[in-house]
């Protein structure tokens, strides 16, 4: 791993991303945006993260999760995606809160669109992992097949 030259060490979509620098300056927007987000900020234990805590670590996490999960060097220091929202109760209508804020920071930062796609994927792979278990399992139940 030529870490820390991030620019030579990234893989192959987060070099398509754009490299460290990139997906740094992605996060930057994307993550002001979170904080700004009245309806992610009418889930309580979401709010209360926003008003206590700074950007900097935050940041700092979402840039090295996204650097991993888009096959750049291993960097990622936080806890996997469960145990780090199992006590914020995140619905799925939170989620779909949180969703378009990504979208529009990669369009605005220009990602193109097969990009754009690939990293949307990522993010919707992780869906089950963040939403509490009890508003996934209703979603799944009301979606699923009626047996006769
Ligand atoms: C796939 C989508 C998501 C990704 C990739 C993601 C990514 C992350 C990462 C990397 C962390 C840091 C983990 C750590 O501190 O060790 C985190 C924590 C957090 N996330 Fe997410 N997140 C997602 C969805 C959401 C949603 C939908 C919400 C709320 C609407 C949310 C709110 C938070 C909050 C408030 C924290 C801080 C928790 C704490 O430290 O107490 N996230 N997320």
């Amino acid at each position: 791993m030529l870490w820390p030259d991030g620019e030579r060490a990234v893989g192959q979509v987060a070099a398509r991303l754009g490299g460290v620098s990139a997906i740094a300056g992605a996060v930057e927007i994307l993550v002001d945006r979170l904080y700004d987000n009245a309806t992610a900020n009418r889930n309580a234990a979401v709010a209360a993260f926003h008003a206590e805590r700074g950007h900097a670590g935050f940041k700092f996490l979402v840039t090295a999760w996204s650097i991993e999960q888009t096959g750049g060097p291993k960097c990622y220091p936080g806890r996997d995606m469960t145990a780090a929202h199992e006590r914020l109760h995140v619905t799925e209508d939170d989620f779909d809160t949180v969703a378009p804020d990504i979208a529009a920071t990669l369009s605005y930062v220009g990602v193109p669109a097969a990009e754009h796609q690939e990293f949307t994927d990522i993010i919707e792979s992780y869906r089950t992992m963040v939403v509490e278990t009890g508003t996934a399992v209703t979603v799944a139940a009301a979606s699923a097949p009626v047996r006769a």
